[in-house]
């Protein structure tokens, strides 16, 4: 029988690949589940909500809408990213990789970050990347305008979701909020469609539910409730990349994306988009 008051969670990029198998296992388990998507039309499971994280004033309207709609939030699942070919911008002026894969995330959660204490326990789900790894923040030219590549910058936005999760894990403490992040596995996805076989699999991709069930363990298993500021290579914690381990540097990523985001973090929150 289903609970009355449901518990409630949030998954970014819900309307394909491993966001909307995420969305089907958590509302399988039970859940109310938002799926933040670019078009809602395109979504087939859970509510589908406006959500375009090139934008951040899209952000703050899905934001200002779960805060007047949403009386809990247990889950947020960051999991949308884009891999890009050229180089491109968001709206607010952001290399296309840092800003929708990082920056959208870092502003979302900070924006529902009272709600999800309040609702705690709660847990934050990270969707990285094992290509994190091969990342690196480029400080000097973090929007990389000076050299520019699409797998590098993916792998910059990689490296920054696993920084942000500890730092965000740290900061969170004793808050019964948890933060952990997680590679998916190599999955047979649309983020890879410009990737030839082989490159980065041997030739074997997972299928979307297969890859959704890193992003569900950490969401709902009962041995994890208080686990936080782990990586986890599919469902196995596995240490992070070193890069990803140096606190000084997360706390440098936390200060640049606060100061990137930050108009948008002290004007107050404004009405949804219809
Ligand atoms: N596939 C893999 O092998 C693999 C490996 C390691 C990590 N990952 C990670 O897994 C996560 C899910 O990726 P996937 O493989 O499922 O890729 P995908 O099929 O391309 O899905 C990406 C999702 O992000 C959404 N998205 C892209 N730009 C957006 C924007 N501006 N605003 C809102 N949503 C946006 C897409 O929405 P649209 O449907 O509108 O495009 C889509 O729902 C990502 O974080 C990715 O980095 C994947």
């Amino acid at each position: 029988m289903k609970r009355l008051d449901p518990l409630v969670a949030i998954v970014t990029g819900g309307a394909g690949g491993i966001g909307l198998e995420t969305v089907r296992g958590l509302a399988r388990a039970g859940m109310r589940v938002v799926a933040g998507c670019r078009d809602v039309k395109k979504a087939t499971a859970g509510e589908a909500w406006t959500l375009d994280l090139a934008r951040l004033s899209s952000v703050k309207s899905f934001a200002a809408r779960a805060l007047a709609e949403l009386p809990r939030i247990d889950v947020v699942v960051c999991n949308a990213a884009v891999w890009p070919g050229p180089r491109r911008k968001t709206a607010d002026g952001f290399e296309l990789a840092f800003g929708v894969n990082h920056l959208a995330h870092f502003l979302l959660v900070e924006l529902l970050r009272e709600r999800l204490v309040a609702t705690a326990a709660a847990r934050i789900v990270v969707v990285s990347s094992g290509l994190h790894a091969r990342g690196a923040i480029r400080w000097d030219d973090v929007q990389l305008e000076r050299r520019y590549d699409g797998a590098d910058a993916y792998a910059q936005s990689k490296l920054a979701n696993v920084m942000w999760t500890l730092a965000l894990a740290r900061r969170l403490a004793g808050t019964g909020v948890t933060a952990n992040a997680c590679h998916p596995g190599v999955v047979a996805t649309g983020l890879l469609r410009h990737q030839p076989p082989g490159r980065w699999d041997q030739g074997q991709r997972l299928t979307p539910a297969d890859g959704a069930r890193p992003s569900l363990h950490l969401a709902l298993a009962p041995a994890l409730a208080t686990v936080t500021g782990r990586y986890f290579h599919r469902l196995d914690e596995r240490k992070p990349a070193p890069a990803a381990l140096d606190r000084a540097a997360q706390d440098r990523l936390w200060s640049l994306s606060q100061r990137l985001v930050a108009p948008h973090l002290t004007q107050p929150l404004h009405a949804p988009d219809s």
